[in-house]
């Protein structure tokens, strides 16, 4: 099992989901504007194979549930009991048995290790305490060749950029969303190959992330070419 050596000071503390749990009727009255479109065109884009197991990690209300192909199994997590509720709903009312959800700190998650072929994540890695660890688990569960797909806001490479996003970040954490965590950072020393990141327009503030899980482990079972 992989376990992130990890640089973060605190101990381990899964963000306080009663935050989420009140924030849900203004959640769902503002976000998914803003945000659907560029999940539903992430996914799209991945053209994920059939039958694959797909892990959520954040799932939130479930409003990325619908962009999912219908020929795979979905499992989604949070930590929020609210926000999972709103989802079980979602559910139920479209009659997805291709999909469920269930609680879970994203820090420690209760699956064993390569589990899911896919292990996708949306907003969420910025929210919890511990990003390193949050991403160690998704390369945790996630296949030797797996793939993973996050959609976050990242520090921008641009000083400048990363300087004025930086002094907004003040008001943000007080939703209890960082806007300094670099990419880099969280996926160094991880056993996963980063494949493509992008800006899914060019002004967005969010960057999505395609990558490889464990790629040496792929390598290393394939035959020598003669
Ligand atoms: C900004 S919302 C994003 C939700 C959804 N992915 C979306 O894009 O709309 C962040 C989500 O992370 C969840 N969350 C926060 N800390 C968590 C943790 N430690 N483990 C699992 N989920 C967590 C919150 O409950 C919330 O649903």
């Amino acid at each position: 099992m992989h376990r992130v050596p990890t640089r973060e000071k605190k101990t381990p503390q899964p963000h306080s989901s009663p935050f989420y749990n009140h924030l849900v009727p203004a959640y769902q009255a503002l976000w998914p504007a803003v945000a659907k479109r560029r999940i539903t065109a992430a996914i799209k884009a991945m053209n994920f194979p059939a039958n694959s197991k797909v892990l959520e990690v954040g799932v939130g209300t479930g409003m990325s549930l619908e962009s999912y192909p219908t020929n795979i199994s979905v499992t989604g997590v949070d930590l929020s009991e609210a926000m999972l509720a709103e989802a079980d709903q979602l559910i139920d009312e479209n009659q997805w048995h291709h999909i469920n959800v269930r609680p879970m700190n994203a820090e420690e998650l209760t699956f064993d290790d390569s589990s899911f072929d896919i292990v996708t994540s949306f907003h969420t890695i910025s929210v919890v305490s511990q990003p390193q660890r949050m991403m160690a688990e998704i390369v945790r569960v996630c296949k030797p060749g797996g793939r993973i797909l996050m959609i976050n806001h990242f520090r921008s490479d641009n000083p400048l950029i990363a300087r004025v996003v930086d002094s907004a970040g003040n008001i943000t954490k007080r939703l209890g969303w960082r806007t300094d965590i670099e990419l880099d950072e969280v996926v160094r020393e991880l056993p996963l190959r980063l494949d493509s990141r992008y800006k899914p327009n060019p002004l967005s503030l969010f960057t999505v992330m395609e990558a490889t899980c464990k790629p040496e482990q792929i390598a290393a079972a394939e035959p020598a070419s003669v």
